[in-house]
């Protein structure tokens, strides 16, 4: 303990100077406004700005009658007990809520709400992994920029997202919540989407903090079990999980909230490496880190601490901020000061930073700003937000095949049959974390359709399968619902008579996300069966799959000709998919996850490192002594980068400025990317670098930087990226930052798969 302790004080003490060289929420201003608020504070007070509770009410009035919860709550925020709120929206609850704290409270400091506004608040986004998938960074701050906007009409100031950690576990069923498996287009993702919610200042009424999460390898959790362990090693963190916290937390992300998980036997809300050393210090974080829902008390259960009270020690003085919903400190912090056991100092730490926040926020100008009735009725759900939310939708379908380019659907067919229970579905396309998106409000794709050929064309559907409508709501759904397959001769039948048949496979919303983790991912129930019957009775045949994860169904891939992979889109889902059924949008969406061949190939990814024993040696093909499976490829069904266009592309050999590169030096990379094809289309440019020998072994390959350009059919477009040493650096297995010197290879190309390689030699 009193090694902790040490530390913790090491920290206080340097931890502001850094603060203020780097970090933009540091401003003088704002910090002698939080001290003079905390020579004010009482201990009790001080504390009671580290407790965040959840709301159980959202309606209107100060608390509903009879909830005793309810009024427990109320009761604390009277006394200034209480931080946050989280879960209390609309503009009417939080203005009650907020009075009760302002109003009562001896120094009347305000709340701040927090809410999880995942992909949209009440005009829903695609999930963050379909609309990574758009590889389109203007796109996706503009998806947070309007959930921000209509959460802080609703009363929010807060929101716990972007989630920000990198996956390779699609059996995790979090993966739909990121931006997919590598970590710098995952940190440029985590970049737009921080801007899109908090935009470039906070006090605007329209902005709200954002919280990069979960901080750390929640993603590695074993087996893709949520909750689970986690063990991996320092160079996996540091280049592959850490880098999105890293570039967040310098760029000014407002909060940070840590993970269920435990690290190398460290759980993360005890973490003082991960907490105080690394975010607050090295990276001069200048937000607060919130505990997640429950997690400083189930360090309990994860053996680490025996008893709440030594678990709010662990946290508080590993630099864990607020605690969401474990009442550690709320019940044993002051407890914890008054015996000595924790230093006042780190209070004050935890409780400047919070408060740095609300000032930020303007709440002590106008408490009640976010809380305009007037606002939450002229800014929700607006013609303008659902057709941003189209926009973004379309710019997320990734095309996997169009062998017989059925698509796009031109103007001689004129019988569609659309098949399958997801087609005529309108909660699924919202997906997991739906924020206040009405159930069952998306546009489906049987509307989508029917609003896009109106009377011309003759639209049947037939269900096929069944799927349940409540699959795992919060019950776990370990087995689904018996298929007796008497869908099926209906769908054959009205497959026989159409021109082209779409065909919904894939996962309802509430499959994926948290507490969601299976260990088999292939398509559920008869689906597959389906796909196998009408294939049989018609030759054009798309599927469009819809799934909150990559899923494994290698007979889907080999056996479809024309598949879109098309993710949880969101309230205009149904509309934007016909756009790219029809050719209104030529599609441009690549994977940022790959698909794997088989479960047991789980994790596969495109930035592994290399085996001692790559492949068979020459002759030795028959041989099993190099690293494969027996039984299947080692590639990926489709990798990282993937994904096709109506029309075609093709790329020149890239061209270095210089073959060599002094490390002060920058050296330029070009490429002419030519559009082949007959349509107009946007292609996604991807470089990749791989460093031949380092001191710590380095990924094949490594994205380092993509441009999506826009190339008109017949047209040739020169795409240059710089090399600089920051490109060529990595951490070591020390945690430290290096560029070597010597070889790399430099490659660009359409996908990770898909490439041309020239190599650059990096000088002493
Ligand atoms: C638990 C989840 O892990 C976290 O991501 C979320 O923000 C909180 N619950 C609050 O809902």
């Amino acid at each position: 303990m009193h090694q902790v302790m040490a530390l913790a004080m090491v920290c206080l003490l340097v931890a502001p100077s850094i603060l203020r060289a780097q970090n933009p929420l540091i401003e003088d201003e704002i910090e002698a406004k939080v001290e003079a608020l905390l020579q004010k504070m009482t201990l009790e007070e001080k504390v009671g700005q580290l407790n965040q509770h959840s709301g159980s009410w959202d309606v209107t009035g100060p608390v509903p009658a009879g909830n005793e919860y309810a009024q427990r709550r109320a009761e604390l925020l009277k006394k200034g007990g209480v931080g946050s709120m989280l879960n209390i929206v609309g503009a009417e609850a939080t203005y009650e809520a907020q009075k009760l704290a302002v109003e009562n409270s001896r120094l009347g400091i305000p709340l701040i709400f927090g809410y999880d506004v995942v992909h949209g608040f009440k005009t829903i986004f695609p999930i963050p992994l379909g609309e990574s998938a758009s590889w389109d960074l203007k796109a996706i701050e503009s998806s947070a920029r309007v959930a921000a906007i209509e959460a802080t009409a609703s009363g929010l100031t807060w929101t716990f997202a972007p989630m920000v950690d990198v996956g390779r576990d699609p059996r995790w069923g979090r993966v739909m919540e990121g931006a997919g498996e590598d970590p710098y287009l995952g940190t440029q993702i985590a970049l737009a989407r921080m801007k899109g919610f908090q935009g470039d200042d906070l006090t605007d009424e329209n902005t709200m903090m954002a919280t990069a999460k979960h901080f750390a390898g929640y993603a590695f959790s074993e087996s893709g079990r949520d909750y689970n362990t986690v063990d991996v090693g320092t160079t996996t963190l540091y280049n592959i999980i850490l880098p999105p916290f890293e570039a967040t937390a310098k760029a000014g992300i407002a909060s940070v909230m840590n993970s269920f998980n435990d690290l190398n036997g460290i759980p993360a809300n005890g973490d003082s490496f991960l907490q105080r050393e690394l975010l607050k210090e090295a990276w001069g974080f200048g937000g607060f880190i919130i505990s997640d829902w429950g997690s400083i008390r189930q360090m309990i259960n994860h053996g680490y601490s025996k008893d709440l009270k030594q678990a709010a020690y662990h946290a508080i003085t590993s630099g864990n901020d607020m605690d969401m919903e474990s009442q550690a400190y709320q019940n044993h912090l002051k407890e914890l000061v008054e015996s000595g056991e924790v230093d006042i100092r780190i209070v004050d730490e935890a409780v400047r930073r919070v408060l740095r926040m609300k000032f930020h926020l303007g709440l002590f100008d106008d408490p009640y700003k976010y809380s305009d009735t007037d606002r939450e009725k002229a800014l929700l759900y607006t013609d303008e937000h659902r057709a941003i939310a189209r926009d973004v939708a379309k710019r997320s379908i990734v095309l996997l095949k169009n062998d017989r380019s059925v698509l796009p659907i031109g103007d001689d067919v004129k019988n569609i049959a659309v098949i399958g229970h997801l087609a005529n579905d309108k909660d699924t396309p919202l997906g997991n974390w739906r924020g206040r998106g009405e159930s069952g409000s998306a546009v489906s794709l049987l509307e989508g359709i029917q609003n896009a050929v109106g009377s011309k064309v003759k639209v049947s559907y037939a269900e096929g399968y069944t799927m349940s409508t409540d699959d795992g709501v919060f019950n776990r759904a370990l087995h689904f619902p018996e298929d007796d397959g008497s869908g099926f001769a209906e769908a054959i039948k009205i497959a026989k008579k159409a021109d082209v048949v779409i065909l919904t496979v894939g996962e309802k919303a509430l499959q994926t996300g948290e507490g969601r983790s299976k260990v088999d991912i292939s398509l559920t129930g008869r689906q597959l069966d389906l796909f196998n019957e009408i294939r049989k009775v018609n030759d054009n045949v798309v599927v469009v799959l819809m799934a909150g994860r990559p899923i494994v169904e290698p007979e889907l891939y080999e056996q479809s000709t024309t598949l879109l992979n098309t993710f949880h889109l969101g309230t205009e889902a149904g509309n934007a998919i016909a756009d790219v059924l029809f050719g209104k949008y030529n599609p441009s969406g690549k994977l940022t996850m790959s698909i794997p061949r088989a479960i047991g190939q789980i994790p596969v990814y495109y930035n592994h490192k290399s085996a001692g024993r790559p492949s068979p040696g020459p002759g030795d093909e028959g041989s099993v002594f190099w690293s494969h499976f027996n039984d299947e490829e080692n590639t990926p069904q489709y990798p990282f980068g993937y994904g096709i266009s109506y029309t075609t592309f093709e790329y020149s050999a890239p061209e270095l400025s210089g073959s060599t590169m002094g490390m002060n030096e920058t050296v330029e990379v070009s490429v002419d990317v030519t559009n082949t094809g007959d349509f107009d289309g946007e292609e996604v440019v991807q470089f990749y670098i791989r460093d031949r020998f380092a001191s710590t072994m380095r990924p094949v390959q490594e994205l380092k930087g993509f441009e999506k350009v826009m190339i008109k059919k017949g047209e040739t477009k020169t795409i240059t990226f710089t090399i600089d040493k920051e490109t060529l650096s990595f951490y070591t297995h020390k945690g430290e930052w290096v560029a070597e010197p010597g070889m790399f290879s430099i490659m660009i190309g359409g996908s990770s798969d898909n490439v041309q390689m020239v190599e650059l030699e990096l000088l002493d």
